[in-house]
């Protein structure tokens, strides 16, 4: 079995953090989504990797590299626009050729990975066996409809009347009859080939399409309360580990990594907290189901819930909660007189500010 992992798109949703960077690259307990999608293909015994990659090919390959680090032989393909998931598999046909695949989306997380429904497909061997789960908003997923049975009778893409609340989760198995329904498959009215399209293509046909009801946890990153999730349960697994520099005047509580190269001063750090290596923090609170990444340097400031990328700095600032902030951003107080807020924010940035 091979693994077609998808990492192209645009990432709207995520602006402005995905304009200067790749929204699966966004970090969770400091590391790369991505990279907990690969460690899943890996720990399901899978070698043979291919990822999609568009516009943020370079940093994704500078991230991941050749797939060695993860046990994997990973190979690019490049998707020059985002046309879709089934345009994704169109053009990895020479890749697949006749294998079955998994094919992941590069921004889903899946709680306690994919080895159960691999296994159950190298047993089945199905044409299409989906990965679905219960979903309070289905309109915003691609949605499946089942008989009483349990067997599939229809999948829409984010439909407006949702026909049930089960959607589909970003990981999919496939035997070959799937390259097949991707050729044949018209555009959808958003002008992508959709994947769901080709499912429903082989349901018409009455090919063996599967479903399996997943009720661990998942999510689809695509916003920054659903990372702020991710990064929170991520946390919670966190063993204590202090191996930065941190001075008698400090207090660590609870669950909290410290990376070798990370510097606390006179502040309190409440886990579960991931602090990166080179970071300083100095006379500041650091409040549970907080990352901060590598290079950081936070001052005089209260912090909790949040995700602060690498090489931001903040000065006096009190209290941030459930943030998502990029990298090289500087958050510090104004002057007293005239009091007053001064911006400089990338497009589509968002600010609340509580004065
Ligand atoms: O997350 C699950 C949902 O993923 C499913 O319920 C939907 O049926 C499915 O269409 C998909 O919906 P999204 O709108 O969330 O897909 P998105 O555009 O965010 O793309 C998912 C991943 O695939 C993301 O890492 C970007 C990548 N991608 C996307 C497209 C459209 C590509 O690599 N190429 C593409 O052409």
């Amino acid at each position: 079995m091979k693994a077609l992992v998808l990492s192209g798109g645009a990432g709207t949703r995520l602006r402005p953090i995905t304009h200067t960077s790749a929204k699966q690259l966004v970090p969770v307990a400091n590391k790369p989504i991505l990279f907990y999608g690969l460690e899943a293909i890996a720990d399901a015994g899978i070698t043979e990797v291919a990822i999609v990659v568009g516009d943020t090919e370079n940093e994704i390959r500078q991230a991941v590299g050749d797939g060695s680090a993860f046990g994997l032989d990973i190979t690019y393909i490049r998707q020059d626009a985002p046309l879709g998931l089934a345009h994704a598999v169109l053009i990895a046909r020479e890749f697949l050729g006749d294998d079955d695949f998994v094919m992941f989306l590069g921004d889903n997380f899946v709680f306690g990975g994919i080895n159960d429904p691999v296994d159950q497909f190298h047993k089945e061997r199905p044409d299409a066996q989906l990965l679905l789960t219960r979903v309070p908003d289905p309109s915003a997923f691609g949605v499946a409809e089942l008989d009483d049975q349990g067997r599939l009778l229809r999948l829409e893409e984010k439909p407006r009347e949702p026909r049930s609340d089960l959607a589909l989760v970003g990981v999919y198995l496939f035997g070959p009859a799937i390259h097949e329904a991707v050729r044949a498959i018209e555009p959808s009215a958003r002008g992508e080939l959709e994947i769901t399209d080709a499912v429903q293509w082989l349901l018409e046909r009455d090919r063996d399409v599967r479903t399996t009801i997943i009720t661990g946890y998942w999510k689809d990153t695509g916003n920054a309360a659903d990372i702020l999730d991710v990064n929170r349960r991520l946390l919670d697994l966190l063993d204590r580990r202090v191996d930065g520099d941190v001075d008698e005047a400090s207090e660590i509580v609870g669950r909290v990594r410290i990376e070798a190269g990370a510097t606390i001063r006179r502040s309190r750090i409440v886990g579960p907290a991931i602090i990166g290596p080179g970071t300083v923090v100095e006379d500041s609170y650091i409040g549970p189901s907080t990352s901060i990444a590598e290079n950081c340097e936070i001052r005089n400031s209260e912090i909790e819930f949040s995700i602060i990328l690498r090489e931001s700095g903040f000065d006096s600032i009190r209290r941030v909660e459930g943030s998502l902030v990029g990298r090289n951003v500087r958050v510090s107080m104004a002057p007293r007189l005239p009091a007053t807020h001064r911006l400089v924010i990338g497009d589509h940035g968002q600010v609340q500010i509580s004065s």
